[in-house]
């Protein structure tokens, strides 16, 4: 009886241990989303092995203990005393309690159903056989006991079980009706039982239409089997492709790169991916149950008014996080929509370039435009600053006429070093990388900064990495520091005073930071602050910003501002640290 059960003793994937991708609701309340996703696929377990031993162990105890008691029952009746038959049958029945008892325990205590069936099912034979042998073996009226043990090996161990137990049954049969019939051992018996005082022709037939009907129940059990194993083999095979399609469902489900999210009609989360959660910076867990309104607010907004809900590829700000959105219908198989599909993408950095890719354009236009006019300013700027040196030197000039002139020569100085800067902003000389400490770098202009007259009541502070090699033109380097610190202590003067620099090692990058308490930038501004000329300061030519932009890019960084107004600003430079 060692066939086995395919399908029983493997890990059912579905029956829930492991971790799960998908977050599930409460199974206790059942929404009509998890119909579709997250929902508890119920499949019978592997343990149905274990429930038919213990169905069998019960039933072979029932009819032991009708039939024989029962037949002590007869045995008894008219309160004749107890005979050593009688004597025998409960034995035997007691035996078979006792059996149950054993077996049962052993069902409990985990063992495998199939290492308990095998000795039930020998103990039953044992049991049989000793039966038949007292009650006239070939004669005995209890033989088909035995077709009781086949059926039953049939159940469980199918084909297998049916012929190993008929073979077992008939040669067990046989040879108890052979014992009884030489009179091996004497036992007590019912008179008209005497298996001795059959004739050899009789005990023939007799033994030979016992076996017929054991074989016969064998075949049945057989055929009978058979088709239970084909039965458990389908389920078996259904079940795994059940099961894988639905880890395969999970596994896509949880390797997406976009986050999805499922939601019921009242709008309260259902099951979100892997994705979603750490899009969104939260837990997995967190997620399940709550309004979607709580994870994505304003989201509701943008679906109120559109039809059927959907949604397009929307923006959707949260925090300072920029997802793009796709809302959906959830529908189940009968096209009912039973909910909403959103998924996501996190295009925080994808926005940021974009907005990095324009300005550089805007930059690049305007660049252009003003090194032309810059160009054509310079030469004319040449003469008219050469004549008035001639003409400041010419002895007829009286005293008024030389302070205009000086007045003419001191706005020209003015007029050049702007036109300097521009053409330097728009027409910068090559850069010469070599490597060098930026800490030690950003330390000494800082020192310079400190010493500006301008900036003293600015108390700045420095923090920074040692040593921070960086490969990139120092002189360059030192022209952000230095505007990004004037800016800063400009913006500071007016505030709390102060300025915070740090230069620090971040993985593949290296960062500046500077940070202000100053009166910050009102939003409508800040998308004009790197245009150059743009300047809300008297003196300022708004060129600062412009050329760090420049400066940044041209390393192959990037120059990001925040800024709060009442609060303060934080520029943050981000410069590749490989060469
Ligand atoms: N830290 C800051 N706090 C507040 N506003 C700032 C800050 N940095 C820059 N800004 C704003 O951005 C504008 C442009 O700055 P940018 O450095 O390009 O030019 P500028 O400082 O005005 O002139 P320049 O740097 O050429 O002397 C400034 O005029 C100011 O309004
Ligand atoms: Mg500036």
């Amino acid at each position: 009886v060692a066939a086995s059960v395919p399908g029983a003793p493997r890990q059912d994937p579905l029956a829930g241990t492991g971790p799960m991708p998908i977050i599930r609701r409460d199974p206790v309340t059942p929404s009509p989303g998890d119909s579709l996703v997250g929902s508890t696929v119920t499949v019978p377990p592997g343990g149905d092995v274990r429930r038919r031993v213990a169905r069998l162990l019960l039933l072979r105890t029932l009819v032991v203990s009708v039939v024989l008691g029962l037949s002590v029952w007869l045995l008894t009746a008219g309160a004749r005393p107890a005979t050593p038959a009688v004597w025998l049958q409960s034995t035997i029945i007691a035996a078979t309690y006792l059996s149950l008892i054993v077996f049962g325990l052993m069902l409990r205590a985990g063992v495998a159903p199939r290492r308990v069936a095998r000795p039930m099912l020998a103990t039953d034979l044992a049991i049989t056989s000793l039966l038949v042998y007292v009650t006239g073996g070939a004669q005995s009226p209890y033989a088909f006991l035995y077709a009781l043990s086949i059926v039953a090996a049939g159940a469980l161990s199918y084909r297998r079980g049916a012929i190993a137990l008929t073979l077992a049954a008939d040669a067990l049969m046989s040879a108890v009706a052979l014992l009884a019939w030489w009179r091996v051992i004497e036992v007590p018996m019912p008179a008209q039982l005497q298996p001795w005082e059959q004739s050899a022709g009789d005990f023939a037939r007799t033994l030979g239409i016992q076996l017929a009907a054991l074989s016969a129940v064998g075949v049945l059990s057989f055929i009978f089997g058979d088709q239970l194993q084909r039965g458990a083999e389908t389920l078996a095979t259904t079940r795994q492709a059940a099961a894988d399609l639905f880890t395969l469902h999970q596994d896509i489900v949880r390797s997406l790169a976009a986050g999805l999210i499922t939601i019921a009609p009242d709008g309260t989360v259902l099951t979100a991916n892997q994705a979603a959660a750490e899009i969104l910076h939260r837990r997995a867990a967190e997620l399940a149950g709550k309004p979607l309104e709580a994870i994505m607010p304003g989201l509701a907004a943008q679906l109120a008014g559109r039809p059927g809900g959907e949604l397009q590829r929307g923006d959707l700000t949260l925090g300072d996080l920029t997802i793009g959105v796709t809302v959906s219908p959830l529908r189940d198989v009968n096209d009912k929509v039973i909910g909403r599909v959103v998924n996501f993408q996190d295009l925080t950095e994808l926005r940021r370039l974009e907005q990095h890719m324009r300005r550089a354009e805007r930059l690049a236009t305007v660049g252009q435009l003003a090194a032309g006019i810059a160009h054509e300013i310079r030469n004319p700027l040449a003469s008219i600053s050469g004549s008035i040196e001639l003409l400041r030197q010419a002895p007829l000039a009286s005293d008024d006429d030389r302070t205009l002139m000086a007045i003419v020569h001191r706005e020209i100085q003015r007029l050049n070093v702007l036109v300097g800067d521009l053409l330097d902003y728009a027409n910068p000389r090559p850069s010469q990388p070599v490597d060098f400490d930026l800490g030690v770098l950003v330390r000494e202009t800082l020192q310079v900064s400190r010493a500006d007259r301008a900036l003293a009541d600015v108390e700045i502070a420095t923090a920074a990495d040692e040593p921070l090699l960086v490969h990139a033109d120092p002189s360059k380097l030192r022209q952000v520091v230095w505007n990004l610190v004037r800016n800063a202590a400009d913006a500071a003067a007016a505030g709390g005073k102060h300025v915070r620099v740090e230069a620090r090692r971040a993985g593949e990058q290296t960062t500046i930071t500077v940070e202000d308490d100053g009166p910050g930038i009102p939003p409508d501004r800040i998308g004009r602050i790197f245009d150059p000329f743009y300047t809300t300061k008297q003196k300022g030519t708004g060129l600062g910003l412009a050329t760090c932009h420049a400066i940044v890019a041209e390393h192959g960084g990037q120059i990001d501002l925040e800024s709060e107004v009442g609060k303060g600003t934080k520029v943050v430079v981000r410069l590749p640290t490989g060469r």
